[in-house]
């Protein structure tokens, strides 16, 4: 049976240092929601805090609507997966995907059964009496999966299961977590470090940084929609560019940059533009274009790269460095002049104040 996760203003510490602040994530029964951030921002610790293997300073926990906080590890019932798979070296495949149903006392005769068609659905039939030291990595990671599933938990959690398995292996391996987290409907915490892993599997993302949740929301939206400065760099926004109204004329505003640059932005794109913001465009949302005539910010080409579907230009302008791209078909010269011409569908606006 699967129940909704509900993790409440939780802080953390290490000894003296707090490695997790106020930090609150509601995650919907049968919903996979991935934390994604770079090491040390406290992605393990949540998943720790949830398991029962450390207490929070503050906070509460709940799961399908019952206080987990003070409850111990072992009577929490979650299915866990982890990068070093954990499994009992002496024990069969088999055994060791039966063990938490035989510590839950459920009848050998049903534990068999369900034991051969976990292992039928993570394709290891075949391997059910090898040893652990007997298998490949991917098989390894699939006898974990099994092991984590056959127990039906309520809640899944996967801290970097598959950071062991080449890179082929893991792409197939997480369609098929996401297909069985599916197919049963397990509410599901995630955590990675790799943003294509997580964008790919999850219904929703968590970007953490130090210690705190910086954002939210589904892949789409994260990518497309950053709320704050951080998280769209983190997402791969790498123009940022602090600007101001100095026009406002029905559905169009204009707004000047450091430098003087002016650029007209359209309402219907953006939405409400404040008087004071950040435009953020990646790479490709902002083009070179040869055409000095065009609105758009006046740049000096510097290093130019060739990125396969397009070239790629480190520019020199009034409002800083910038990095633009441009077509293929019209290779500009380096030290030359260019207009880079943001494209509004490629652009973003964030409020000045998360900048
Ligand atoms: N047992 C511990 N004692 C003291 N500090 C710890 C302990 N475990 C982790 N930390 C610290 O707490 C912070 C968060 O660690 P955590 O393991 O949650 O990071 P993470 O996001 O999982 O990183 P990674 O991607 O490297 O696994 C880090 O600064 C880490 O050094
Ligand atoms: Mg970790």
């Amino acid at each position: 049976m699967t129940k909704a996760l509900s993790i409440q203003s939780i802080t953390a510490h290490y000894g003296t240092t707090k490695v997790l602040e106020d930090l609150s994530l509601e995650v919907a029964e049968g919903e996979l929601v991935s934390l994604l951030g770079a090491s040390g921002c406290g992605k393990t610790t949540t998943l720790r805090l949830v398991a029962g293997f450390l207490q929070p300073t503050s906070g509460r926990i709940q799961l399908g609507g019952v206080d987990l906080t003070r409850l111990p590890a072992h009577r929490r019932d979650i299915g866990l997966v982890f990068q070093n798979y954990a499994l009992f070296p002496h024990m069969s495949v088999a055994d060791n995907v039966g063990f938490g149903l035989k510590q839950r006392g459920v009848a050998p005769a049903e534990k068999t059964k369900r034991v051969a068609a976990m292992l039928e659905r993570v394709g290891l039939a075949h391997l059910a009496s090898r040893l652990p030291g007997e298998l490949s990595g991917g098989q390894k990671q699939r006898v974990a999966l099994a092991r984590a599933l056959v127990i039906e938990p309520p809640l899944l959690m996967f801290d970097e299961p598959l950071s062991n398995l080449d890179a082929k292996l893991r792409v197939d391996m997480r369609v098929e977590i996401r297909q069985l987290q599916r197919a049963n409907g397990t509410t599901s915490v995630y955590v990675t470090h790799d943003q294509e892993e997580a964008f790919s599997i999850s219904d929703r993302v968590a970007i953490m940084h130090a210690g705190r949740i910086m954002q939210l929301d589904t892949p789409e939206t994260l990518y497309q929609r950053p709320a704050n400065a951080f998280v769209a760099r983190f997402v791969g926004f790498e123009n940022l560019i602090p600007m101001r109204v100095v026009e406002r004329d029905g559905a169009k505003i204009t707004a000047e940059a450091a430098g003087g640059v002016r650029l007209t932005l359209g309402l219907e794109q953006f939405g409400a533009i404040p008087d004071s913001f950040t435009l953020a465009c990646r790479a490709d949302g902002l083009v070179a274009s040869p055409d000095l005539a065009m609105e758009g910010i006046p740049a000096t080409l510097g290093l130019r790269t060739y990125l396969g579907r397009a070239y790629q230009y480190q520019c020199d302008t009034p409002a800083g460095p910038l990095l633009a791209n441009g077509p293929l078909t019209r290779p500009l010269e380096m030290g030359g002049q260019a207009k880079l011409v943001p494209v509004p569908e490629q652009c973003t606006i964030l409020a000045a104040e998360t900048a």
